[in-house]
């Protein structure tokens, strides 16, 4: 079971703004039927020329219904500049957090607005059309790839199906999504991955934590020990420590404690979050 914040259930269940609006002055429509989840949004505006009136149909799982009624409250009463500035994470942080297997949903939302606008402003379409297509199943363009990888700190193929869905299907496109994060990641200098940390840390639940503890010992620790005749046993996570036990020739090592705080810790705190601290676990004292 997804773990969903209240504000997520709240507006699930009570979702604001759902319909349409006679002569719109902006209409977005993104996803498909096909592809599981759509979205179609549009607004008035008032006088003043803030958004006085949106609304949204959307065909989706309940983060979907979620990130639409929440987005819709967003932009109520902003100009249409101040609309533009709203990113996913705004929408997934309004609504005090969405699963990270569901932030695609928040990446609907935003390009449902995009699309809005760029029909009001009269420009044909978002830029990310313009993009080649990567993943067939989904339809997701290398723009729109490279754009979640930048914006949200995206590290794994795994998370680009999170926040794009690109790869959640016949995951023939995974050599070209990983492809891709690897051009983004060098071209960043390493600035997607402290995103990464900055962004997980916010966000993630235990269960998430236990499950990027695992991921990165499985590949980022294990096989260096294994080199050396070592290995690595996880053997509990108990809040933001991490207990474990050294095996093989690593286990007999006097620099044992060296290769825990220098290379394991610090491979989890690069890649889980930066408050980890790793134990040894004594079979004899614990
Ligand atoms: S082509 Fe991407 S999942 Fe099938």
């Amino acid at each position: 079971m997804w773990d969903y914040s209240d504000k997520v259930k709240d507006h699930f269940f009570h979702p604001r703004n759902v319909g349409t609006i006679d002569r719109p002055d902006g209409v977005g429509e993104v996803g498909s039927l096909a592809c599981g989840d759509a979205l179609r949004l549009m607004f008035k505006l008032g006088d003043d020329g803030r958004i006085a009136d949106v609304k949204f149909q959307t065909f989706g799982c309940g983060s979907a219904i979620a990130a639409s009624s929440a987005l819709t409250e967003m932009v109520k009463g902003m100009t249409i500049d101040e609309a533009a500035k709203i990113t996913n994470r705004d929408i997934a942080e309004y609504l005090g957090g969405l699963p990270e297997q569901k932030m695609h949903c928040s990446v609907m939302g935003r390009e449902a607005l995009e699309a809005a606008i760029a029909n009001y402003r009269g420009e044909k379409g978002m830029p990310e059309e313009e993009g080649e297509i990567v993943c067939h199943c989904f339809g997701v363009t290398d723009r729109q790839i490279e754009r979640a990888i930048k914006e949200n700190g995206l590290t794994s193929v795994a998370q680009v199906t999170y926040y794009t869905k690109a790869g959640g299907g016949c995951e023939k496109c995974h050599p070209e999504l990983q492809a891709i994060l690897d051009r983004v990641i060098a071209d960043t200098g390493g600035g997607i991955r402290r995103i990464a940390v900055a962004e997980k840390s916010k966000r993630l639940t235990n269960i998430d934590k236990i499950k990027l503890v695992e991921e990165t010992i499985e590949r980022e620790i294990r096989p260096m020990l294994r080199q050396d005749g070592g290995d690595i046993e996880l053997v509990d996570v108990d809040g933001n420590t991490v207990y474990v036990a050294l095996r093989g020739s690593c286990g007999k090592c006097a620099l044992a404690g060296v290769t825990l705080k220098d290379f394991v810790q610090a491979k989890l705190r690069e890649f889980v979050v930066p408050q980890i601290e790793v134990e040894e676990w004594s079979e004899q004292g614990n």
